[in-house]
């Protein structure tokens, strides 16, 4: 898939240091179409050809898992007929994307209360992730009426109930760790994200992945998503590689870890 100016780009990036999962807010489809004086849907049409291409980088680029914020659950109260045109995007885009996903490894999953999607989204999603279950190159989670506080709700009252009904001790309870805790979250079986990218010029996590922000690099580009651009994304690589990581620690702590690992 790669050309050879992608390899260029990226070329001087250990796989080692390339971030396992990228999550990106594809933020300023509105603005990129009204700018041009299009329909707001417009956007979203070229945004969701912008979200096929950045599949393909960020599997080019060695990444695993790449999530795409598509619709949160402060989406539903966009005007009608914006909802109804991105639910009509996804039914009709998705069933077109699954031969050139299976070509290209791609595996669908989500993240997100998808059982409340209208029939035709929800069935065109849940048919992608069973069409794709078998492809191993790349995730693409499609986070789909998904919101980070209500991820955290939600398994919060999972633990009540398992507390409730004599599952978890006490004791068990009191030691319960922050990694115990991310078991009883929707993102469970996800890595954790290591690279947040939001376009369209914002500074706002916007209720995405609130669990794994925690420690995640968080970049901020003023591209409006239909614009973003191969380039664009490997900047957001290449500043991320540059980055360092403490989880905490110091900067000394950090560097004889490394040190210490490479011998
Ligand atoms: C934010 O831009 C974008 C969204 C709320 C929707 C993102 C959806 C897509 C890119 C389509 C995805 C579809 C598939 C099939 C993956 P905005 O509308 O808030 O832009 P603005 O801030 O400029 O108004």
């Amino acid at each position: 898939m790669s050309s050879t100016s992608d390899s260029e780009l990226s070329g001087h990036i250990l796989p080692e240091l390339i971030p396992q999962h990228v999550a990106v807010i594809m933020d300023g489809n509105g603005r990129w179409a009204k700018s041009r004086g299009l329909p707001r849907l417009e956007g979203h049409r070229r945004g969701a050809d912008k979200a096929r291409d950045i599949v393909e980088w960020a599997s080019d680029a060695g990444v695993r898992q790449i999530s795409l914020y598509a619709f949160s659950t402060e989406n539903w109260s966009r005007p009608d007929i914006e909802v109804r045109g991105l639910m009509a995007l996804l039914a009709t885009l998705l069933p077109k994307q699954i031969p050139d996903m299976n070509k290209n490894g791609v595996r669908l999953k989500v993240l997100g209360d998808v059982q409340a999607l209208p029939g035709m989204a929800r069935r065109a999603v849940l048919k992608a992730c069973e069409k794709t279950a078998g492809n191993r190159k790349i995730d693409l989670v499609l986070c789909l009426n998904y919101g980070g506080q209500q991820e955290i709700l939600a398994a919060a009252r999972k633990l009540a109930i398992s507390f409730k009904q004599g599952e978890i001790s006490d004791e068990a309870l009191q030691a319960l760790s922050p990694e115990d805790f991310r078991n009883y979250l929707w993102r469970h079986d996800l890595m954790p994200v290591d690279l947040l990218i939001r376009t369209g010029g914002e500074h706002r996590i916007s209720n995405f992945h609130l669990w794994d922000m925690a420690y995640a690099e968080l970049f901020f580009d003023e591209t409006y998503w239909p614009d973003y651009s191969r380039e664009d994304f490997l900047r957001a690589l290449h500043v991320f590689v540059s980055r360092e990581r403490r989880f905490g620690k110091t900067s000394e702590q950090v560097t004889s870890n490394k040190a210490q690992s490479s011998i």
